[in-house]
């Protein structure tokens, strides 16, 4: 059995590859982060389905046996739109589901502003418990100064004037895979319980030799410097002409 192929925007498919590798230490992978066309959080529906599937078309030339879309808002799109010959593996249900394991009454689901304005959040955590009141919040500034690894206590700032009325929620679910980088930021300023979806459970995966390819659509080297100071990990990515 082959490898899974990665799929993001940027560094949120790194924090997901991270909680992969640990899980699944002998999986082979190849990471395709797609830096070009970040942050899909603030493009249009059209522009995603198109941006997708080419970058579904490549994973499938590079011999991936799945993909798993470490990213939310890719994960919102509609799956009639999007090719699926190879088999495809989202994260909105599973991201939802550790809902079930903690006893809250309120929820708020920071999100980019194409999750929000799917409304994919709220729907599935209605029906998983239609009791549960629930809040979008937006943060169209976040994923970018992830991305820049911008100055933190400014970043600070935007997200406590962003959360300002919810801080009586009783959780909180980091609906975007970069979010987890600025966990320590949400953590200063909302006192609930906070999710991501670093825990959820995946379908088994095959065994290899825990290969790992990195790609970017973007520069390499930018991509390997981000990598070594956000996640302390020496790469060597290469371009991929998409
Ligand atoms: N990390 C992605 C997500 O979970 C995409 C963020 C972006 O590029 O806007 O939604």
């Amino acid at each position: 059995m082959g490898r899974i192929g990665v799929l993001d925007s940027g560094l949120g498919g790194m924090v997901m590859l991270q909680a992969l590798r640990k899980r699944y230490p002998e999986q082979d992978f190849i990471f395709l982060a797609d830096q070009k066309n970040s942050p899909y959080g603030s493009r249009t529906n059209e522009e995603l389905v198109d941006i997708v599937n080419r970058n579904i078309a490549w994973l499938k030339q590079q011999q991936v046996d799945s993909i798993f879309m470490a990213c939310n808002t890719i994960s919102c799109l509609n799956p009639d739109k999007i090719d699926d010959s190879v088999p495809i593996q989202r994260i909105i249900e599973p991201t939802c589901r550790q809902i079930e394991t903690i006893d809250v009454k309120s929820v708020v689901v920071c999100a980019t502003p194409f999750t929000c304005a799917t409304h994919a959040y709220k729907s599935v955590l209605n029906k998983i418990c239609p009791a549960l009141k629930i809040v979008e919040v937006p943060l169209p500034f976040l994923c970018r100064d992830i991305e820049e690894m911008n100055d933190s206590s400014i970043v600070l700032e935007k997200l406590r004037h962003a959360l300002k009325e919810v801080s009586s929620y009783d959780a909180m679910i980091l609906g975007c895979t970069h979010y987890p980088l600025a966990r320590a930021l949400f953590e200063q300023i909302f006192p609930g319980r906070i999710l991501d979806s670093n825990g959820i459970q995946l379908q088994c995966f095959s065994q290899g030799t825990g290969m790992i390819e990195f790609y970017t659509t973007d520069d390499p080297s930018y991509f390997d410097l981000q990598c070594e100071r956000l996640f302390h990990l020496k790469i060597q990515s290469k371009k991929a002409g998409i």
